[in-house]
């Protein structure tokens, strides 16, 4: 399927949707995000998710992760704070009784694990009354509880890439790119969830159907922990007074702006990191607020 005949996102549009931030502003007037994951084989993964989400402007960022992987979280992102998880040799467990009511959004899967445990952790989420946004092993568990997503109040937003947006279709990865459009059209409408369908292109979609893409972002990215980035990126950009679809095109177009500003500057498609992309999101503010 074509996709230049759609609506892109543009400069103009970031400018005009990004709500800015009042010289009075407090820390809880940007939301307190809870990101929910990490396991002892990925500890980075949290830590970047949660330094994004602080960058890309976010008030508070909490993490709730396994006990052994706060250190790693906490050196790498001093700023953020902590709730301890139980887990069972580093992986999340499902015995948590997370507070959800003192967050205004929350992220869900990134390290999370794809042990049977981990599905109680998503299962609590669905049923928690905050907007939600799942990645990743997330996304894996949620596939059996899709019915129940579609009950929800709050906003479900699902960041597959193609992989993952097969698995949860029960389709292959090529099927999938033939029509991404109308796949990720019907699964959005069906279940009522908005759909980050990453790519080279990234299609976002709403629960009504409609769909836009976000050119932006380059080869560079292609690189592990990039997901995990505009999972954080995309938490900070619900929590802002925005629409949520403005808020998923304007987090497409920070992370990818992020990528090619810095390509165009001091770094190239082969060295740029996920970590680098988080250091780039001043850029994409200085350059286009
Ligand atoms: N051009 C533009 N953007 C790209 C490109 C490209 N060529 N390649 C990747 N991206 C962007 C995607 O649009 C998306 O925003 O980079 C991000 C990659 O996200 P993920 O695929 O979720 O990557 P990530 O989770 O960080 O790492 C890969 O996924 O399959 C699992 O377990 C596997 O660890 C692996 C992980
Ligand atoms: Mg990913």
């Amino acid at each position: 399927e074509r996709h230049n005949h759609r609506h892109v996102w543009t400069p103009e549009k970031f400018r005009k949707t990004m709500p800015g931030r009042k010289r009075n502003a407090h820390k809880g007037n940007h939301g307190r995000g809870l990101v929910v994951g990490g396991n002892v084989e990925m500890p980075g993964s949290i830590a970047m998710t949660v330094s994004a989400a602080l960058r890309t402007g976010a008030g508070l960022v909490t993490a709730a992760t396994a006990k052994d992987i706060i250190p790693t979280v906490s050196s790498y992102c001093t700023e953020a704070t902590y709730l301890t998880l139980n887990d069972t040799d580093g992986y999340l467990d499902g015995s948590n009784a997370i507070p959800f009511e003192n967050f205004d959004a929350m992220v869900l899967g990134m390290g999370l694990g794809r042990h049977l445990e981990a599905g109680e952790l998503v299962q609590q989420a669905i049923e928690a009354q905050l907007p939600l946004i799942v990645d990743a092993d997330g996304l894996y568990h949620l596939k059996a509880m899709l019915h129940q997503v579609k009950q929800r109040k709050e906003p479900v937003v699902l960041t597959p890439h193609p992989g993952e947006m097969a698995m949860l279709l029960g389709i292959s990865v090529p099927e999938l790119l033939q029509s991404p459009f109308s796949y990720t059209k019907s699964f959005a409408e069906n279940y009522h969830v908005y759909v980050v369908l990453k790519g080279m292109f990234t299609i976002i979609t709403t629960p009504e159907g409609i769909q836009t893409v976000s050119e932006a972002g380059n080869q560079g990215l292609a690189k592990g922990g990039t997901g995990d980035v505009l999972s954080g990126i995309t938490l900070a950009m619900l929590m802002q007074e925005q629409t949520v679809p403005d808020a998923l095109n304007n987090a497409c177009f920070v992370h990818g702006k992020s990528a090619e500003l810095l390509t165009e500057t001091n770094h190239s498609v082969y060295d740029l990191t996920a970590s680098d992309v988080i250091t780039g999101i001043k850029a994409v503010y200085r350059t286009f607020q």
